[in-house]
């Protein structure tokens, strides 16, 4: 039966399912509203009108339209949280950090207070405070990165994670208190906030701290992916008894998950910021779990652990710049490399998911995650040759070795083979703000709930990121990533991280979009997908975040393929040497994208009813069930 609210009809298995958010009258209308990622087809006519200038009439899907700002979103409670602050008047970074503190109340496996995380945001500079060291000017604005993630114990030490043979003992290394960094997330999104933010703290964290004192009725993915989990929460009495009903129940969807051991935590936070975390009872907590059951973080790692303020990496693609995160995430300079190395191919010769296309990536990926994992880690500690990496000559060098006709095995690149592990488990938000302000954010506790062991009386989940660290080198952690001695566990560093939240900027210096992925060592080709998609293939946002993806990181030597691609087109690529395997859907890329007040594009019709102007866009990565980009 097809339900109606106000001009609006939905019909088909859509109706009733799903929040429908309608933006307050004003001055960019009331016509804007939000389904998660649902294509156009199942919305009535009587929607926002068409935006000829981005080719919406070609595409099979469609994003969310707002006249203002948006936030995308793995949790629709929690994007809806973002979308209030919005409407609040908070700016991205508000929405951004609301969004986050919601996450780690309704999507336990990934959103978290004891995990960390990469940001990177672009304000208008009237908007924002003066240009302060190391952001950088972009157009009217400013673009700064923030590195919180987690630092290795000052008593870490490597042989603490190897069995008695040598080789690294994989319950330690992530389902253990030794596998926990020091969490960054509360840092990072206190200090973003603090600086960047418009709104009183209190307020952008009041809905996060309301989710987890009254409770939420529990979707359908929450409860599949908490009774998929028994066996590692339950081992832990702590989070059997956050997560699961008396006697270890699962709860069922719809039923109430209240966390009022969370809220507390929350609520200290909202009133005394990061300190709220890092000192009083919440640490203590912490440091009491540690000592009790054998983990390594004391007080004085809490207290010394700071978030850290970087230039972004910024690099060029046709024209665009892209604005991207700087190790200790490996995310952005390889997704900048691998821009490079593509960018003369004319990859739109060859389109989007054909088999050249997908051999040309695939060889460049190989050659990227080679450099990733033998070059990379954390800049406090270890250098890196990263300005060679991103050099036209570089780029120059590795497409000379591209054989455009046939495969070239890992084994002739390098030794070591190993297999790749799966995942899914991080989170990433897009926020975009009416004035165009952007922020990407990806946060993570590594695993789905970490290692499964929550804090007593502190209600929340703790990571198992130390496992990012090449434990042992020369072995494959588990995302099958073999990385060498730079990335090295030692005291105080920040493991080697795949995350690319990303920013691309038109070549005016306007903001275009806000990206990124979780999906361990396969975010960084998620994000080059969705970015070629966008800027090569012409796909609107939503086709783009939707379009099937492929991954390859040399080691194991194959390329892992999402459904959607034809067997000619397989049979192309195992013609060229390439073995294929059918994964599960990859990344969950959750997407906004700022639309100009005046594009030249739109031409006379700029302004019509049949044309955007001003407002944002904003899409759901469809691979998620519970997510969804709402407009404020
Ligand atoms: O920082 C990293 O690269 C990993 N810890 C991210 C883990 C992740 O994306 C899990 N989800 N697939």
């Amino acid at each position: 039966m097809p339900a109606r609210l106000g001009r609006l009809r939905l019909s088909g298995p859509l109706a009733g399912a799903f929040v429908l958010v309608l933006a307050p009258a004003g001055a960019f209308g009331p016509w804007f509203l939000a389904v998660k990622g649902a294509p156009a087809a199942s919305l009535s006519p009587l929607g926002p009108p068409a935006a000829t200038d981005l080719q919406e009439s070609l595409q099979r899907f469609r994003p969310i339209v707002s006249g203002g700002g948006l936030v995308a979103a793995q949790d629709a409670r929690a994007a809806a949280v973002g979308a209030t602050i919005l409407r609040q008047g908070g700016n991205a970074v508000d929405a951004a950090v609301a969004t986050c503190f919601a996450l780690a109340v309704t999507l336990p496996q990934a959103g978290n207070l004891g995990g960390g995380g990469f940001l990177v945001l672009w304000l208008p500079r009237s908007a924002a405070q003066p240009l302060q060291a190391p952001a950088m000017p972009i157009g009217i604005g400013q673009a700064v990165a923030l590195n919180f993630r987690e630092t290795a114990p000052l008593a870490v030490r490597p042989e603490l994670f190897l069995q008695a043979d040598g080789s690294v003992d994989r319950v330690k290394a992530t389902r253990s208190l030794l596998s926990t960094g020091v969490p960054g997330t509360v840092a990072g999104l206190t200090l973003v906030q603090a600086r960047y933010g418009r709104l009183p703290l209190k307020a952008v964290m009041a809905p996060a701290i309301q989710l987890a004192e009254r409770g939420f009725p529990v979707g359908v993915e929450l409860a599949a992916s908490l009774a998929s989990a028994a066996p590692l929460l339950q081992a832990d009495p702590s989070s059997r008894r956050l997560f699961f009903k008396a006697g270890g129940v699962p709860y069922r969807p719809g039923e109430i998950l209240r966390q009022g051991d969370l809220a507390r935590s929350l609520r200290r936070i909202a009133e005394q910021g990061a300190p709220g975390f890092y000192g009083g009872p919440v640490a203590r907590a912490l440091e009491g779990l540690m000592v009790q059951r054998g983990g390594l973080i004391r007080s004085a790692d809490l207290a010394a652990y700071r978030a850290r303020w970087q230039a972004p990496l910024q690099g060029r693609f046709r024209r665009y710049q892209v604005v991207t995160m700087p190790p200790p995430s490996g995310g952005g300079i390889t997704l900048l490399q691998l821009l490079n190395v593509l960018e003369p191919l004319k990859l739109e010769a060859t389109g989007a998911n054909s088999a050249a296309t997908i051999h040309r990536l695939v060889e460049a990926m190989n050659l990227a995650y080679r450099d990733r994992n033998r070059l990379l880690g954390d800049p406090d500690q270890v250098a890196m040759p990263l300005e060679q990496l991103q050099s036209s000559a570089y780029a120059d060098l590795q497409r000379s070795r591209l054989d455009l006709n046939r495969h070239r095995p890992a084994a002739q690149l390098e030794a070591d083979p190993t297999a790749l592990g799966g995942g899914s488990h991080t989170t990433h938000v897009s926020v975009a703000d009416r004035q165009g302000g952007l922020v990407a954010v990806t946060t993570t506790l590594n695993g789905a709930y970490g290692n499964g062991i929550s804090v007593p009386g502190a209600g929340f989940l703790l990571n198992n990121e130390l496992d990012d660290f090449s434990l042992k080198p020369g072995s494959a952690n588990g995302y099958g990533l073999v990385q060498g001695a730079v990335n090295a566990i030692a005291p105080g560093r920040r493991p080697l991280s795949s995350m690319t939240p990303t920013l691309v900027f038109r070549p005016s210096g306007e903001p275009l979009l806000a990206t990124g992925s979780p999906g361990g060592s396969r975010i960084i080709t998620t994000v080059l997908q969705v970015l070629l998609n966008r800027l090569v293939f012409g796909l609107n946002l939503a086709s783009s975040v939707a379009a099937p993806r492929i991954h390859s990181q040399l080691w194991p030597d194959q390329i892992s393929v999402e459904e959607g691609l034809s067997p000619d087109t397989r049979r192309l690529l195992e013609q060229m040497g390439h073995k294929l395997v059918a994964v599960p859907a990859m990344g969950s890329a959750n997407s906004v994208e700022v639309v100009p007040r005046k594009s030249p594009a739109a031409g006379p019709r700029a302004g019509s009813a049949t044309t955007l102007t001003g407002g944002s866009l904003g899409v759901a990565d469809p691979r998620r069930r519970d997510a969804a980009a709402l407009p404020e």
